[in-house]
């Protein structure tokens, strides 16, 4: 019996959610697995009526459970950044899940490159630090001080900041920071990654050349780990990057990002792959508690309309089943998509004809059949 927390959350969060739970009664119902859900308001609506983001009962609660299943976090009337940082980044810092895999192979035939070129990428995204700390602040007519406080799994950290400028004019900070510890502990699951899938080169990304305090810590990181597990390493510049993953995507296998940027090349990526509908996102902590999303967001302009497409969500429960040890039914789930789609079943982001219900049911027909 695994136990699930699921969030459905904003916008069409609940619709991709109520498929992926389509799927996984599909799998209980043909294998010997069993599932036991409980859902959670944790969400928009909640904090609407009540002000509350992610309340200390809501961890208290999540910490009995073996998994999370997201949907997606946004609203268009709550100022940017407070559910972002409030909910879905405080979930991924809460239970130090400092690695987000987004698988990004091909799927044919709804790749969007003009070339005939298959590929099959694994990004790793530094999940916890960077420019995602949320530290930083604004110092007025040039002078004040800022107090920060980054609290981790690994460290509870203070900063203090004393800003004196000669003009008097506004000024906004937004501090980046990376931990010796946190690099080395992600490098090991890429690298431990890298092994399963019998992969020897890992492109490691980042603006060394511009960032230079920031990444030389992460390179010398990366620099030491691929030395001692005899792994072939590559440097790529952020920007390079981008456009690499458009012109020459098939050079590429597994690829370690720092968190900002890899939050822009995996939709990047996802579009290159055929589009945000097929993108998942697995936030990863080896040792706890991990959380499974579809990469895209709440998109509110589509809710409640049966028109968008599950299966980035879908692949999301396969990510789950996957890290909860059965790599058996993961592979169910993938084949069941791919034979959905086979059968000329696909939704209108991939010029197809079919609403998120139908997509779950053809999926679960999939299953059914095996
Ligand atoms: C993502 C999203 C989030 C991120 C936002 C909503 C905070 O864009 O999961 O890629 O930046 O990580
Ligand atoms: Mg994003």
């Amino acid at each position: 019996m695994y136990k699930i927390a699921v969030l459905p959350g904003d916008g069409i969060g609940p619709e991709v959610v109520a498929e992926g739970m389509k799927v996984l009664n599909a799998l209980s119902e043909n294998y010997s697995v069993n599932f036991d859900f409980q859902e959670f308001d944790i969400n928009s609506e909640r904090y609407l009526r009540t002000g509350d983001l992610v309340r200390d009962d809501d961890l208290e609660q999540l910490h009995k459970f073996d998994t999370i299943f997201l949907g997606a976090i946004g609203d268009d009337r709550v100022k940017p950044g407070v559910l972002e940082k409030g909910i879905l980044l405080e979930l991924r810092f809460h239970f130090d899940q400092y690695i987000n895999h987004r698988p990004a192979p091909l799927w044919k035939p709804f790749g969007r490159l003009k070339r005939d070129v298959d590929f099959n990428i694994d990004v790793f995204r530094e999940n916890t630090e960077d420019y995602y700390i949320g530290a930083g602040g604004r110092v007025s007519n040039g002078k004040g001080t800022l107090d920060l406080r980054v609290k981790r799994e690994l460290y509870d950290m203070h900063v203090k900041l004393d800003a004196n400028a000669d003009a008097a004019d506004d000024f906004a900070f937004e501090i980046g920071m990376m931990s010796r510890k946190n690099i080395e502990r992600f490098a090991d699951f890429v690298i431990d990654y890298s092994n399963l899938i019998g992969e020897n080169y890992i492109t490691v990304v980042d603006k060394a050349n511009v960032c230079s305090n920031i990444y030389s810590l992460w390179r010398e990181v990366w620099n030491d780990k691929c030395k001692r597990a005899k792994k072939d390493l590559g440097y790529m510049y952020v920007d390079a990057m981008t456009m690499a993953l458009v012109k020459n995507p098939d050079k590429f296998r597994v690829v370690a990002v720092p968190n900002m940027f890899g939050d822009i090349i995996t939709d990047l990526l996802a579009e290159v792959t055929g589009g945000l509908g097929l993108a998942p996102g697995g936030n990863i902590n080896p040792n706890g508690i991990s959380m499974f999303e579809p990469v895209h967001g709440s998109a509110p302009k589509y809710k409640g309309m049966n028109r968008i497409n599950p299966v980035a969500t879908i692949l999301a429960v396969k990510m789950m089943l996957d890290n909860l040890g059965r790599r058996d039914l993961g592979q169910v789930v993938h084949d069941a998509v791919r034979a959905a789609f086979d059968k000329g079943v696909y939704t209108k982001d991939l010029g197809g004809n079919a609403t998120t219900s139908q997509m779950g049911d053809a999926v679960v027909a999939a299953i059914n059949r095996v």
